[in-house]
């Protein structure tokens, strides 16, 4: 038999789809990218269309074992992430969506979440299942495609309609579709689901029926580490066991190695994801955070965690670049705001999908404040980066207030931290050192090493442990006053977003 030599791990995120290969070092043998379009029918709908996404899937893995020269052979086993409450809807029985996938950033549920709230309030179903009624999430998603789209809530009823995050979306797909895909999620997606009891782990029927969703569309919930099933015949990881599948914020949480209680990462992607690990307590936040699991090992029990949401952070750059056309690129956002020494006065709120943690309000929209005819471009680069410090400040000190730990260095990760600009700053704004990994691609890396574990390609913990290495280290450098000062101001300028939906 070949030797295994590597573990396959799939990302599925907001704006693309990737496969990337690592050794057992957890070091990135090769990576396969494909990016998909970003559906926007209308002001705040965001859709993806999941065929694409099936497709770029395919596509991705392909390349990465044709980069690496390898083939399923030498692969151990194949572990999946995902963006979390993104929600596909699809016919077990033809394998096509009944729409597109709602993304997470989508707020068409406002209403939904309002009715579903009623007099007891967003809190309602939080006690259970760690979250407030909020757009985010995914139930309210489903929900929203049974009424709306046409057939689709006498289809759920008969049993043909089947739910699923991308993850488990993926892996039907992979592991046969309509012959014998095995229908699946893990506790770390179904926790953003809001039916899924957090203690239990286990589905919610009153919940489910509240929203007026059908137990039978609901995948069946699995640890984030265990044999979940093998590639389908036909594709290019025949038989090799998909063994892994974690959210990818509670990926990168694992691949940062966070497994002690108090410890935090925090992720810098599409939006911002700061996630502390309290180990087996389910603590409830008082501070607008978020109660989710954070990682199951097969048979260990559940871990759980505090996390801070933030909705709009690199999206807010590649808005600059696609809807002002002020950058060509993301990267250049960083030459643009170093061409001004501060932000001139501006705070940019980019309450794009309303507010997310602290705030969870869906009737925010952005607002660019402080303008005055001296602010220019640069100071618009330079806002729009503060905003992500900005939001992870708040983010933080609710999570100190929930969990009395206090920070002491912030474990990051994501795309945006090669930006050393924002990450100066975010060490000042913080007053905490902000430290990078060797490996960036946590996300992928704690997929991969999900499913290694699984299998027995990686012992355990101890092994994700003595892989994590740092790479850099920015520390405080600012004035106190002065990040005390302009953090007030940004705090100031949050308020003007609010209740803006009538
Ligand atoms: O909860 C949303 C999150 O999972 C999306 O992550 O990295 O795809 O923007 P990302």
């Amino acid at each position: 038999m070949t030797e295994k030599k590597y573990v396959l791990a799939i990302d599925q995120g907001t704006t693309s789809s990737r496969a990337i290969i690592f050794d057992h070092s957890g070091q990135i043998v090769s990576v396969g990218q494909y990016e998909h379009e970003q559906i926007f029918p209308r002001a705040g709908w965001v859709e993806h269309n999941p065929a694409e996404i099936w497709d770029n899937v395919r596509e991705a893995v392909a390349t990465a074992l044709s980069k690496a020269q390898t083939n399923r052979d030498e692969i151990a086993a194949v572990g999946i992430t995902n963006q979390r409450e993104t929600t596909v809807v699809w016919d077990k029985n033809t394998g096509e969506p009944v729409y597109n996938a709602i993304v997470w950033q989508d707020t068409r549920t406002d209403k939904i979440v309002k009715e579903l709230a009623g007099d007891e309030g967003a809190e309602k179903y939080k006690e259970i299942c760690g979250l407030p009624l909020a757009t985010y999430f995914a139930g309210p998603k489903v929900k929203w495609i049974l009424d709306n789209v046409e057939g689709a809530k006498e289809k759920a009823e008969a049993g043909d309609l089947l739910f699923g995050t991308t993850d488990t979306w993926v892996l039907w797909n992979m592991t046969g579709g309509t012959e014998g895909g095995v229908h699946i999620t893990d506790v770390t997606n179904a926790s953003r689901t809001m039916l899924m009891d957090l203690k239990t782990l286990d589905w919610d029927e009153n919940i489910a029926s509240d929203m007026g969703i059908p137990m039978s569309m609901l995948p069946e919930i699995k640890s984030s580490s265990e044999v979940y099933g093998k590639g389908r015949r036909q594709g290019l990881l025949t038989d090799v066991p998909i063994a892994g599948i974690l959210g990818d914020q509670q990926a990168a949480t694992f691949g940062q190695a966070c497994f002690e209680v108090g410890m935090a990462k925090n992720t810098y992607g599409t939006g911002n994801f700061m996630l502390m690990n309290t180990g087996t307590d389910i603590v409830h936040s008082e501070n607008g955070l978020l109660t989710t699991v954070c990682y199951k090992i097969g048979d260990n029990d559940a871990i759980y965690a505090l996390e801070g949401s933030i909705a709009v952070t690199g999206s807010l750059i590649q808005w600059l670049r696609d809807n002002l056309g002020i950058i060509t690129s993301a990267p250049e956002v960083e030459e643009l705001a170093k061409t001004v020494e501060d932000n001139g006065g501006a705070y940019f709120v980019p309450a794009f999908s309303g507010l997310f943690a602290p705030y969870w309000k869906s009737d925010a929209r952005g607002a660019l404040v402080g303008l005055t005819r001296y602010v220019n471009k640069g100071h618009i680069a330079r806002a729009a980066l503060e905003a992500t410090a900005f939001q992870t400040r708040e983010v933080q000190e609710a999570m100190a207030q929930d969990s009395d730990v206090e920070l002491t260095e912030l474990k990051v990760d994501g795309g945006m931290i090669e930006n050393e600009l924002l990450m100066q700053f975010q060490a000042d704004i913080l007053g905490v050192d902000v430290v990078r990994p060797k490996i960036a691609e946590t996300t992928a890396l704690g997929a991969a090493y999900a499913a290694g574990i699984a299998v027995g390609f990686w012992e355990g913990e101890q092994d994700v442990i003595d892989n994590w290495a740092e790479d850099r280290r920015w520390s405080p450098k600012m004035d106190e006053d002065e990040a005390e000062r302009t953090y007030r101001l940004w705090k100031k300028a949050v308020t003007k977003t609010f209740d803006w939906v009538d």
